[in-house]
């Protein structure tokens, strides 16, 4: 099959979360499979040219944007035989210091931008001449699944292309005022709650849940709560009138890149069966923390967009207590300016105990997953989570709430200690986050046998992206079928 994946970010091109991940090792290993795989990014000026070298391809299209043509020009860099990354490029629009904006202001004319890229991904789609399906990710990408049925089919074209819209995290949508209507070159007959309207708004999510003719998350567990109203952000209603069409499937991590064996950026390389090797990595790290270097010391980790997905608000009024029971914390990370400052202020009341690396470091993260014991990830909702299947991977043990991938992923103490990869707690309650980390700093301090075991439990978990594959394959199989 060839597929065409449309979606803002891909690894190692340009990511800023678990997106640039999925698309960049879902990409690679479809490839291996034996499919075509086209992967649509938007030209960005933040990808390095240098390192990632894009061709022109010659292709330009001219996209309808209000009463304008604007070009798109497409460049190209080869990933693998099966396996190119397009870029969609237009200075205009992608020559910016971020990708959507800043954590505090999203661009004001995104409408227009994804706009534009969506459209692009028709044209592109038709240009290439071979794609079967047209598999989009999130918002960014979901008005094409609009265009494809109220436009393009409606025309003869794009008529053998099938489509997929992968919700990666349903918290973004997309919503824009109905004032930017004009953009989208179509009557307001399209502007109704069966089709992209959504209270006065327009929803580029929702467009592409009401017209992907197959629609999938990455999580059994997020498959069923977002049919649910707390998880479904308003969305639910319309989810619940495509459950025939929607199934979790659960990422897989790619573990040529996230391997502790093979993991040149750590101090000690390590694997299950040389455990007693990473002790190295914790002590290297809490060194370059300014942390004492102290291997009885528990050393609670978290590596995080700082959002309010993420619980750090159930973290932040027990911070103080946590680290009365004496242990060590450290939290990199960027995001809202308030959680940045509250976490700083915690490093500020502890000094030497306590760290806030605000920031995005590839390189550190990997040092926290290989040098941490607890790695800490309460989470309010999570589609999937990578970062605890990372911190898994590397014995750094997770504490996580019991929602969406987490619980599809973690388990409990309470299942056994054969069986336990971490620990698990329900509500999303401060004081429930409090006494399971002190459960688990004090099994570490009495126990270290069993502790260890756990962390080896969880290293030895594989989340394979070719199980995840099959899953998407099924799904590319019956829409073809139809
Ligand atoms: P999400 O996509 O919701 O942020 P995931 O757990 O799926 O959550 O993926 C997060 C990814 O981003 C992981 O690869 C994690 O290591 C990485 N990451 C998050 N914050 C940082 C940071 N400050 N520095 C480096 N990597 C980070
Ligand atoms: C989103 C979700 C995260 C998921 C990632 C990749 O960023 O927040 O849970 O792992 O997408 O699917």
């Amino acid at each position: 099959m060839h597929i065409l994946l449309g979606v803002s970010e891909c690894y190692p091109l340009v990511k800023v979360g678990g997106l640039g991940d999925f698309a960049g090792s879902f990409a690679k290993h479809l490839a291996r499979a034996g499919h075509t795989v086209s992967v649509v990014l938007p030209g960005y000026s933040t990808i390095n040219r240098e390192t990632y070298p894009c061709d022109d391809t010659g292709m330009r299209f001219s996209i309808p944007i209000s009463d304008r043509e604007v070009n798109a020009r497409v460049s190209v860099h080869p990933m693998d035989d099966r396996f190119n990354i397009y870029l969609v490029e237009n200075e205009h629009y992608f020559c910016r210091d971020h990708l959507f904006g800043t954590a505090e202001r999203a661009y004001p004319d995104n409408a227009e931008r994804f706009l534009f890229f969506s459209r692009a991904l028709l044209e592109l789609a038709e240009a290439l001449e071979t794609v079967d399906i047209l598999h989009v990710n999130d918002w960014h990408a979901a008005m094409s699944l609009f265009y494809l049925n109220e436009y393009y089919r409606k025309l003869g074209r794009l008529q053998d292309v099938r489509s997929v819209l992968t919700i990666h995290n349903l918290g973004y949508q997309g919503m824009f005022w109905h004032h930017d209507m004009h953009l989208l070159n179509m009557g307001w007959d399209v502007f109704t709650p069966d089709k992209i309207e959504f209270y006065n708004h327009i929803n580029y999510l929702k467009s592409g849940i009401v017209y992907a003719d197959a629609i999938t998350t990455v999580s059994p567990t997020y498959a069923m709560e977002i049919q649910t109203p707390s998880f479904g952000f308003g969305l639910d209603g319309v989810l619940r009138s495509r459950a025939d069409r929607l199934t979790g499937i659960l990422n897989g991590v790619d573990y040529g890149e996230w391997n502790p064996w093979r993991d040149k950026g750590l101090m000690a390389r390590f694997s299950a069966n040389s455990f007693e090797k990473r002790n190295a990595n914790k002590l290297a790290l809490q060194s370059e923390l300014g942390l004492s270097v102290d291997a009885d010391m528990p050393l609670i980790t978290m590596v995080t967009r700082m959002t309010e997905q993420k619980g750090l608000d159930l973290v932040l009024p027990v911070m103080d207590m946590i680290l009365d029971t004496g242990v060590q914390f450290a939290i990199l990370g960027t995001g809202s300016a308030g959680q940045e400052d509250a976490f700083r202020a915690v490093e500020h009341r502890h000094q030497g105990q306590a760290v806030a690396w605000i920031g995005y470091d590839e390189g550190l993260a990997r040092r926290f997953y290989g040098g941490g014991d607890l790695f800490l990830m309460p989470s309010r909702y999570e589609p999937c989570g990578l970062s605890q299947l990372y911190a898994m991977r590397y014995g750094n043990v997770p504490v996580v709430r019991n929602t969406g991938g987490l619980r599809d992923t973690v388990i409990d103490l309470d299942e056994g200690l054969d069986r336990a990869t971490g620990f698990v707690f329900e509500s999303e309650s401060p004081y429930m986050l409090y006494e399971t980390v002190r459960n688990a700093v004090t099994l570490f301090r009495e126990d270290r046998g069993a502790f260890n075991r756990i962390a080896m439990n969880a290293m030895a978990q594989r989340f394979s992206w070719e199980r995840t594959i099959k899953g998407y394959m099924a799904c590319y199989n019956e829409i073809v079928g139809r």
